[in-house]
């Protein structure tokens, strides 16, 4: 699969160590975060990977930030994203399996990085369901339809 992953100077030794295991998985991956520990602002990269993947640059993507809850908020202002927060794996594989989640956040500062790999693995390769959680993401999509 083509995974982006985009990340804060909170999460750049944490994305490293994923991008590291994605590769080791067969994964190609598009790093469009930041490398360097500077402060820098999660929104920028929370768009540029979740443009990736509306414009079918990337299949799905990871998000990693302090906490992951900044960079999903920025994410999930693209239209067409579902990005979910995950500090655990059955979460990770639900957001697949029904909320057909095309991007998952997590926080450098929540989890270690043994757990972001069972995390991110579980959402890679958990599958949606489809039938009654289709209607669901209509409405969803609906909803960003919508004139506010
Ligand atoms: C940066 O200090 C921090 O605010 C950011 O990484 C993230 O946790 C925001 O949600």
């Amino acid at each position: 699969m083509r995974i982006v992953i985009g990340n804060d100077h909170a999460a750049v030794e944490l994305k490293k160590q994923i991008v590291v295991y994605l590769q080791e998985l067969g994964h190609e991956v598009i790093n469009v975060g930041t490398d360097s520990t500077e402060s820098c602002n999660y929104p920028e990269y929370g768009k540029k990977a979740a443009l990736m993947v509306v414009d079918g640059l990337a299949d799905l993507g990871v998000l990693i930030c302090g906490t992951g809850v900044g960079i999903s908020l920025a994410a999930n202002k693209v239209k067409g994203i579902r990005c979910g927060v995950c500090s655990e794996t059955t979460t990770a594989r639900l957001i697949r399996q029904h909320n057909n989640a095309n991007m998952i956040a997590f926080g450098a500062r929540i989890v270690g990085p043994e757990l972001a790999k069972d995390i991110v693995k579980t959402f890679i390769e958990a599958q949606f369901e489809g039938g009654r959680h289709q209607t669901r993401i209509d409405m969803i999509t609906q909803i960003e339809n919508e004139e506010q």
